[in-house]
């Protein structure tokens, strides 16, 4: 379970970090000073940075590794991928537990087979208010490393298995709104820059 207190310090998203969170931080058993990162929205053209292989799992990893749960979580996601806050790190992080305390960290994940088909109703932090059906496999087999250091080969079927495929998409500069057709893309586009309209005349 996560304890926190938040501090507001005011900061802009300019600097990356909307909040600064002292944490009593359980999961890896560490205390560090726990950061909330801004997550971009498409359209910005930093969410199709292709995200590097990580070489060494350091304290560096374990931190940007602890401050996306915290962002997940904070925005109640489901998942969430380093490119998503400007890192271009091939970094996941996953929680599907109802009480938010299974945090899977996946370092390096890649898939190494693909099974089936299954469309299921998808949402992204980076679109918000849009969900759409997208097919994709039903089962996979990945492997990735952990904080650890450690290689695992695993499956997945349901919506781990989309949300695994939906987040090394962001690792590669994928959006699950790329699946749609045209048609609907256009919808979207519109809707968003209707909103950014009235958002500048908000200003
Ligand atoms: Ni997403």
């Amino acid at each position: 379970m996560l304890v926190a207190t938040l501090f507001y310090r005011g900061l802009t998203a300019t600097n990356n970090f909307s909040y600064i969170l002292s944490v009593s931080y359980n999961h890896l058993g560490v205390n560090i000073a726990m950061a909330i990162l801004e997550v971009l929205h498409f359209p910005d053209p930093r969410l199709r940075n292709k995200a590097i292989l990580v070489e060494e799992i350091g304290p560096d990893i374990k931190e940007i590794a602890e401050n996306m749960l915290v962002t997940m979580y904070s925005e109640n996601g489901i998942g969430l991928a380093a490119t998503q806050v400007n890192i271009q790190k091939r970094i996941v992080v996953i929680d599907l537990s109802e009480e938010k305390n299974e945090p899977l960290i996946l370092i390096n994940p890649e898939i190494t087979k693909l099974e089936g088909s299954e469309s299921m109703r998808e949402g992204c932090l980076s679109v918000p208010d849009y969900y759409d059906i997208v097919e994709r496999a039903e089962n996979i087999e990945y492997c990735h490393k952990t904080l650890e250091n450690k290689l695992v080969t695993t499956n997945a079927d349901g919506l781990l298995a989309v949300c695994i495929q939906h987040e090394i998409d962001h690792l590669d500069g994928k959006l699950f709104i790329d699946y749609l057709s045209p048609l609907k893309r256009q919808r979207l586009k519109k809707k968003i820059d209707k909103q950014e309209k009235v958002q500048q005349n908000l200003l």
